[in-house]
């Protein structure tokens, strides 16, 4: 309780910030005074095709209500693309505190009928977009001492999705990014969180029911990056399920395990009840579960 979280004096990029979520996120960071780089390609879901005019037009909002920011429709799937957006933060504001990989597209196909190029589309914007961005970012962040990222993954990557193999993968794969992102970051302190939303925009709205429209509202997911990006937030390497107003924590869990010293392909056969047991604890580095290996022998 007390003071509103403000952004004053802060830098923030959103990508893909042109439309639904990142729009969303754009519009909140710039009304709390964050000096925002509005991103988007301006292309269709798919990824295809370009416009300067999603980045404008809500750039222009921004400071239409009073705010700051600039447009930018370079593509964070390019490494040039990716420093272009991060030099535009610094020839505007001089500074950049604030990453926000929102960038998406889609190519859904089922498993059995999707090409090599829809799988590595999807990846390109997603996994190395967010890499791309963030590294171009990061040693600004580490040279001032301080940066907040916030990924996003979805459900579809946590637990998987009919049609979605391309888009799943990338998904998972921020989790990686993140969670290394907020170790190495760490000493600089440097945050990165990773949300995994459920909102109305163009991406869901031929697949969610009619009623999550008014429910499922961006502007319900945005309030958790804004906490994220914000200073008074050091959490990191964490991941948020965000939809309809909801948030809770999303652990990588593991079970007790099960072990011996005579591993065979039959005695796992034969323990393969005890390996799916679900008694889960929360391993919160690599060498803690490491560990648990450990342990069990001892
Ligand atoms: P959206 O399609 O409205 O927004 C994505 C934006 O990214 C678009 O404006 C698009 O032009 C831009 N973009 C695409 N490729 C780009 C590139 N190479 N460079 C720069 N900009 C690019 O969709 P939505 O729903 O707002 O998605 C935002 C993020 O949230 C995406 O990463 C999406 O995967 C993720 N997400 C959304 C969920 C939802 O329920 N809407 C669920 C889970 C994840």
């Amino acid at each position: 309780e007390g003071s509103e979280l403000r952004f004053d004096g802060r830098v923030a990029i959103v990508t893909g910030a042109g439309h639904g979520l990142g729009r969303s996120h754009a519009l909140l960071l710039g009304s709390r005074g964050a000096k925002v780089v509005v991103n988007d390609l301006g292309g269709a879901l798919d990824g295809t095709g370009a416009s300067s005019g999603p980045a404008a037009e809500v750039a222009e909002l921004i400071v239409k209500n009073g705010g700051e920011a600039v447009a930018s429709t370079d593509n964070v799937a390019t490494p040039e693309g990716a420093e272009a957006i991060v030099r535009t933060a610094l020839d505007a504001f001089g500074r950049v505190d604030i990453l926000v990989n929102n960038a998406g597209i889609l190519r859904d196909r089922s498993f059995g009928k999707m090409t090599v190029e829809e799988f590595d589309a999807v990846i390109a914007v997603h996994v190395r977009g967010s890499f791309l961005v963030s590294r171009a970012a990061f040693p600004h962040m580490k040279e001032q001492a301080y940066g907040r990222i916030v990924n996003t993954s979805s459900p579809a990557g946590l637990f998987g999705n009919f049609g979605q193999a391309n888009y799943s993968t990338a998904k998972m794969g921020l989790v990686g990014l993140t969670k290394t992102l907020g170790i190495e970051g760490a000493r600089a302190n440097i945050r990165a969180n990773a949300i995994a939303p459920v909102a109305w925009t163009r991406m869901t709205e031929t697949l969610l029911p009619a009623e999550f429209e008014s429910k499922f509202t961006p502007e319900r997911v945005s309030p958790l990056v804004a906490y994220l990006a914000h200073e008074s937030c050091v959490t990191t390497g964490e991941v948020f399920s965000v939809g309809a107003g909801r948030i809770a924590r999303v652990f990588v869990a593991e079970g007790p395990g099960w072990r011996t010293d005579d591993l065979t392909v039959e005695a796992i056969r034969d323990n393969w009840e005890a390996v799916m047991a679900e008694q889960p604890y929360l391993p919160t580095k690599l060498g803690e579960q490491a560990g648990a290996s450990l342990q069990a022998m001892l």
